[in-house]
């Protein structure tokens, strides 16, 4: 299996490359955000549970993201490999995830890293809210408010996986098919050397 995390604030490209990178590299996608917005969508009670916090942009308990992954890992023992976005973002949900991997006999490959400057995510994710009906793009306020949980309580991921040498930081400003190139890129390394 090649599983691999791709990594960054609010707005940073996660969604826009994780879609190239399934398509490229048959991985399964699984985005914490999306699995709550459909959740949301069929009203379910994890849905109705976690709606506000979500509006105000702020994190959702560790324990209900960590279930949901566990089952959608559960969900599909015949994948590849899983890219997994917007997930971790503590690190708790870190040392769980490498916990539910290591009983599957797998790790995290690699970590990528999208780097892109606060203005650049602020006015995306502004954009995107006239557009959109992602109810945290509408408010400047509440873009900021997720930012602010991103420094606060998911940058320290990146730290956690830095200790096992498993990140590379990528420039998420450009073309998406320029980004979509060095993300590529640091994967077919990757995937190299573990043919070697
Ligand atoms: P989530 O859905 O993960 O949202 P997010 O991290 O806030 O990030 P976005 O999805 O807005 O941005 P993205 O990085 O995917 O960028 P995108 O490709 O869309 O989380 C939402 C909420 O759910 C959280 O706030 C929290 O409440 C909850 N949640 C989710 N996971 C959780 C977890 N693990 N623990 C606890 N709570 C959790 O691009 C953004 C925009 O930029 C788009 O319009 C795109 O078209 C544009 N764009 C992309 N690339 C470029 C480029 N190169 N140049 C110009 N524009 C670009
Ligand atoms: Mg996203």
């Amino acid at each position: 299996m090649f599983n691999l995390i791709l990594f960054g604030p609010p707005g940073s490209g996660k969604g826009t490359q994780s879609e190239k990178l399934i398509a490229r590299y048959g991985l399964k996608h699984l985005s914490t955000g999306d699995l709550l917005r459909s959740e949301i969508a069929r009203e379910t009670p994890l849905g109705l549970a976690v709606k506000n916090l979500m509006a105000r942009g702020e994190l959702v308990p560790d324990e209900i993201v960590i279930e949901m992954i566990n089952s959608a890992m559960d969900n599909n023992p015949r994948a590849n490999g899983f890219l997994f976005d917007g997930f971790p973002r503590t690190t708790a949900q870190a040392e769980a995830l490498d916990k539910l991997l290591s009983q599957k006999d797998t790790e995290i490959a690699i970590v990528l890293a999208l780097q892109v400057s606060e203005n650049e995510l602020v006015n995306r994710l502004l954009k995107r809210g006239q557009t959109s009906d992602r109810i945290d793009d509408q408010k400047e306020d509440t873009i900021r408010a997720r930012l602010t949980e991103y420094y606060k309580k998911t940058a320290a991921v990146a730290e956690h996986y830095a200790k096992f040498d498993k990140v590379k930081n990528i420039k998420g400003e450009g073309t998406i098919d320029e980004i979509f190139d060095k993300l590529s890129d640091e994967i077919d390394k990757k995937q190299n050397v573990k043919q070697d």
